[in-house]
């Protein structure tokens, strides 16, 4: 023995694996996204918007709005891309690219887009969906007609052919939001765009239903022709009309700015709709307007009005501008303003029996200026009566689908609604429905018997006859309380029948089918030969396991002494829990230490105790080498110390 490897020899050596290439993967992705900043500071704006150019080709982001648009790929399954007639090519500013691609559905009843905002459920959403028909498919229509669904609820019917959108303010009771077209007879549904964008804790939200806007004006605002109102001046991506008329009315606008971050107005109007505002013509004191519902319910509808002011005119000294709301014969105020300052006013809830929304803005007596109006919106309430299936029911479901690779046409959407259930299913009509009728038969599925079948409990009957299922009967669908059909004929199940299945059949409670699966065992003794073997094979591979340790352990009490003290670590994870979780310490010999660290080649670190080295395990695993020296007595402590930290 030389020298050095006799000092070496005094040398302990403690080995600790800490996920060195996590560390490194790391490091790599900071340097990746320094790079990528500017992307990541776009989604950061973005989040919360789900934006799908229906029928594109590939994502892009948008020049004129700022947002990056996707395909249908990820949201919806069935459909096929068609591009408009190229002499219907649209090139409004702020739609144009999105408008001319579409997605149609000549197949199914039924079809839907499946959102999964990343806010998920017991959130409210703003969800537009656009349509512009132009002659994609050259038959030159112009009575297509279909419905359109939110969730399982009736959001609208779909009737303008032209460049149209409908919006919705919709509260979600689920995480993932369905928007289903629906083939009502009237023509191939199909759909250019649609838009989904996260409201937070805004005043748009009713207790009852979604809201749908019905008009949002901003006046005095920019010339209509010139483009729209939307992202990047509305955060939420609302689109702001500008061709709204009150009676007898003239713009105004200010280049001030309007202090909308001091004002925490809850609505967050664009700075762009405050900064303009109408008053009346020269002479009068009022302003007016009145909006008709196109379409007649066959129920009252309810509105919510919210009237946005901010003062654009600095007024003189003792002068004051006020006013009175007038709506559907109801008065409010009076009100006045203050310079550049937001004011909501609302939201106001009106029944309308006579399908009209009328308001009147006039200036009171003793005011010196005329009132002046800077935006307003009007929502019409939509009910939704119908509540999506029952979650267990519907999370079971899909792990089903999943399992099976279930590959219908019309399993998308909610299972039981709206108007009809998924092929093969059957659902009562709660209110939240259940499924009570699972029919799989001649489905060609294999595998064993899915465990999400039982969260199905509800189901009085379930029908997997005719496949190629394996496996053993799950007893637990004896446990399901509602069961009492239950076909599994024709399938390669194997092992025994379970008693309490076979039980609840001799009973008559269960009307249980098992024909056909050649290897299934019919009779009462099969179960207990199962059982005995596998209870003797554990206790044998347990005896000899218990031998081999105590074994290993008394060789390695006699090594110890005069033998390297090297340890590993393998410490997979980095919180304490996980750490003694996980942790194991395993013994190597400095030998094969000199060919994990490549003889000592790479320092990454210095601490009080020693050097640290790079090493490199044979499975490919990095690890740090910490050598105690053995002049640091101080260093020894510390090494233990931290070591001991580590593994507990
Ligand atoms: C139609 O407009 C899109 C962009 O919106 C453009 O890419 C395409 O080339 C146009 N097609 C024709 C025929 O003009
Ligand atoms: C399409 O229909 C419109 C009226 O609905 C008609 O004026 C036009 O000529 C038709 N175009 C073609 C190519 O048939
Ligand atoms: C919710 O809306 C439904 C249908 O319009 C109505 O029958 C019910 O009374 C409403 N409930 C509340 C609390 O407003
Ligand atoms: C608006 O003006 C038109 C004609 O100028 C009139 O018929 C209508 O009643 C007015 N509307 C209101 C709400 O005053
Ligand atoms: C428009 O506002 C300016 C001040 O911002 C004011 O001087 C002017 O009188 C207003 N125009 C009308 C028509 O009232
Ligand atoms: C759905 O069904 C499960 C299981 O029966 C039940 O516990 C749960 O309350 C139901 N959920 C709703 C919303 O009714
Ligand atoms: C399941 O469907 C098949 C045919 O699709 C039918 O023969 C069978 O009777 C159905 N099972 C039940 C339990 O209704
Ligand atoms: C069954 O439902 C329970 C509770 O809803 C859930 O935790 C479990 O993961 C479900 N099992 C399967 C197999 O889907």
């Amino acid at each position: 023995m030389d020298s050095g490897q006799i000092l070496l020899s005094y040398i302990k050596v403690w080995v600790i694996l800490l996920l060195l290439s996590a560390t490194f993967q790391n490091s790599k992705l900071a340097a990746k996204n320094t790079a990528q900043d500017k992307k990541r500071k776009l989604a950061a704006e973005n989040s919360g918007f789900i934006s799908i150019d229906c029928g594109a080709e590939e994502d892009y982001l948008d020049g004129d709005t700022g947002i990056t648009y996707k395909t249908d790929k990820d949201f919806i399954s069935t459909g096929k891309n068609k591009v408009v007639a190229p002499e219907h090519n649209l090139t409004t500013l702020y739609y144009g690219n999105m408008a001319n691609s579409l997605r149609t559905f000549p197949e199914g009843k039924r079809n839907c887009y499946t959102l999964k905002p990343r806010q998920g459920k017991n959130q409210n959403y703003y969800v537009r969906a656009f349509f512009y028909y132009g002659n994609y498919d050259s038959k030159n229509q112009t009575q297509i007609k279909f419905d359109l669904y939110i969730g399982v609820n009736h959001w609208t019917t779909v009737v303008d052919m032209q460049w149209t959108y409908y919006e919705i303010i919709h509260y979600s009771v689920t995480d993932t939001i369905y928007v289903c077209l629906v083939n009502t007879g009237f023509g191939v549904p199909f759909i250019n765009g649609l838009d989904l964008r996260f409201m937070n804790d805004s005043p748009y939200r009713s207790m009852n239903g979604s809201l749908i806007p019905k008009v949002l004006a901003d006046l005095g605002g920019l010339d209509p022709t010139l483009g729209a109102m939307r992202y990047k001046d509305d955060v939420y991506d609302r689109i702001w009309r500008l061709d709204v008329n009150l009676n007898d009315s003239v713009s105004n606008s200010t280049e001030a700015n309007i202090d909308i971050q001091g004002s925490d107005d809850p609505c967050r109007l664009p700075v762009e709709v405050l900064r303009t505002a109408v008053q009346p013509r020269n002479g009068h004191n009022s302003l007016s307007y009145s909006y008709t519902l196109r379409h007649r319910e066959n129920f009252t509808p309810e509105f919510l009005v919210f009237f946005h002011f901010a003062e654009i005119e600095q007024i003189a000294p003792g002068e004051r501008r006020e006013f009175t709301i007038t709506l559907n014969g109801l008065n409010y105020g009076p009100f006045t303003l203050e310079y550049l300052k937001p004011l909501t006013i609302g939201p106001y809830k009106l029944q309308v029996p006579e399908d009209q929304v009328r308001f009147s803005i006039d200036a009171t007596l003793r005011s010196d200026l005329p009132p002046i109006l800077n935006a307003f919106e009007i929502f019409k309430l939509w009910p939704l009566p119908d509540s999506p299936t029952n979650q267990t029911d519907v999370d079971a479901i899909m792990a089903i689908k999943e399992a099976y690779k279930i590959d219908r046409v019309d399993w998308q959407g909610d299972p039981c609604l709206p108007l009809t259930t998924w092929t093969g299913l059957l659902c009562n009509d709660d209110n939240p429905p259940r499924i009570i009728s699972l029919n799989l038969s001649s489905s060609q599925l294999s595998g064993n018997i899915a465990v999400s079948l039982l969260n199905l409990t509800a189901i009085k009957s379930l029908d997997l006859s005719n496949n190629e299922l394996t496996g053993t009967v799950l007893e637990a669908f004896a446990q399901l309380p509602h069961l009492t059909i239950l076909d599994l004929s024709g399938n390669k199940l194997t092992g025994a029948i379970p008693h309490s299945l076979k039980e609840k059949s001799n009973s008559r409670q269960l009307q249980l089918s098992l024909d056909g699966n050649l290897d299934l065992c019919k009779m009462d003794t099969c179960e207990k030969k199962k059982r005995s073997f596998p209870v003797l094979v554990i206790a044998f591979v347990i005896s000899v396991s218990v031998l081999l340790l105590l074994n290993i352990i008394t060789i390695f009490w006699r090594l110890k002494i005069g033998r390297l003290n090297v340890s590993l670590s393998s410490l997979v994870g980095l919180s304490r829990k996980e750490l003694s979780l996980k942790s194991k310490n395993q013994p190597f010999t400095y030998t094969e230490l000199v060919s994990i660290t490549n003889n000592f080649q790479t320092i990454i670190g210095e601490g009080g105790f020693g050097k640290v080295y790079l090493g490199n395990l044979k499975d490919g695993r990095q690890v740090a080498v910490k050598l105690l020296s053995q002049s640091s007595r101080q260093g020894y402590k510390e090494f233990l110390a931290e070591k001991i930290a580590q593994i507990c």
